[in-house]
């Protein structure tokens, strides 16, 4: 496995790769990898000749700065687990490397950014899209895979690469989920023990959730998911919304012509955890 810090050296060397008609598979992660992560280096592997994970903690998502300074950071542990199971390169920048001078481009993200987390995370899209355009261009993948825990980012970075004409396939990969249905998550690690034992009412509260459509409306069951969060754990409901899955606007019922997912954030403590469900 090779490690590159340096975005130039790692640009050549792919390039080089890409002469030879290789396919380039790649992965950005911020690190802290789980059997997620590893999921989408295994599907990339089993699909592109070479792979290549980006671990990087891009400050410029983070609209809390708590949130960013106990972000996890293992590096060590990451490329142990990376060079176990095959990996080929690991880009591993440090923040001068890939902010030499501040971003200031804006994005315009439209609708799909504005709701749910663009709600709540002002500024988080912007920068997960100063981030993911920097590292498609150092990189320059056949295909670039993303997991649909993180379904609403997965949606404005597919539009991005439309949009900014990337010849990028991006891949979306399911939601990995440990034993007891809890989304795996970089985040799951800063839960306490009694924290741990309750995130898993969040899976299981939307398992129930699909079975309602039949005998509530959309808005009963919306409020249903929130009320048996609060009654059934302490965790506190951000938002759950129940919305078209390729354009993030709610539905008014059960029988639009779309692809149908509920996402949901919640407060575990001080852990944002999300995940969410399909409908149909
Ligand atoms: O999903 C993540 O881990 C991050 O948002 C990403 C895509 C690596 C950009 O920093």
């Amino acid at each position: 496995m090779e490690l590159f810090r340096k975005k130039e050296n790692l640009t050549q060397h792919i390039q080089t790769l890409k002469s030879k008609g290789l396919i380039i598979g790649f992965v950005p992660t911020m690190g802290a990898l789980h059997d997620g992560h590893l999921t989408l280096v295994r599907q990339a592997q089993a699909e592109c000749d070479v792979v290549v994970v980006s671990i990087f903690v891009n400050p410029t998502q983070f609209n809390n700065k708590d949130d960013l300074r106990f972000y996890p950071r293992k590096e060590a542990e990451d490329l142990a687990m990376l060079e176990k199971i095959g990996c080929n390169i690991v880009f591993a920048p440090d923040e001068k490397e890939m902010y030499p001078e501040p971003d200031t481009r804006q994005f315009n993200l439209g609708p799909l950014a504005s709701t749910m987390e663009g709600e709540f995370r002002p500024g988080h899209f912007n920068g997960v899209a100063q981030v993911v355009t920097k590292l498609f261009e150092i990189v320059q993948p056949h295909k670039a895979y993303f997991g649909q825990k993180d379904f609403q980012q997965l949606a404005i970075i597919t539009a991005i690469t439309k949009e900014l004409k990337y010849p990028i396939e991006i891949v979306p990969v399911p939601t990995v989920r440990e034993q007891d249905g809890l989304a795996m998550s970089s985040r799951n690690e800063r839960l306490t023990q009694e924290q741990r034992a309750m995130a898993p009412v969040i899976y299981k509260t939307l398992k129930s959730a699909v079975e309602l459509q039949h005998s509530m409306t959309v808005e009963e069951v919306e409020q249903w998911v929130i009320h048996q969060i609060h009654t059934s754990s302490t965790m506190k409901v951000e938002y759950f919304k129940i919305v078209n899955a390729e354009t993030l606007r709610p539905i008014r019922n059960w029988h639009e012509k779309c692809k149908i997912i509920g996402c949901i954030a919640v407060y575990c403590g001080d852990v944002r955890l999300i995940d969410n469900i399909f409908f149909n």
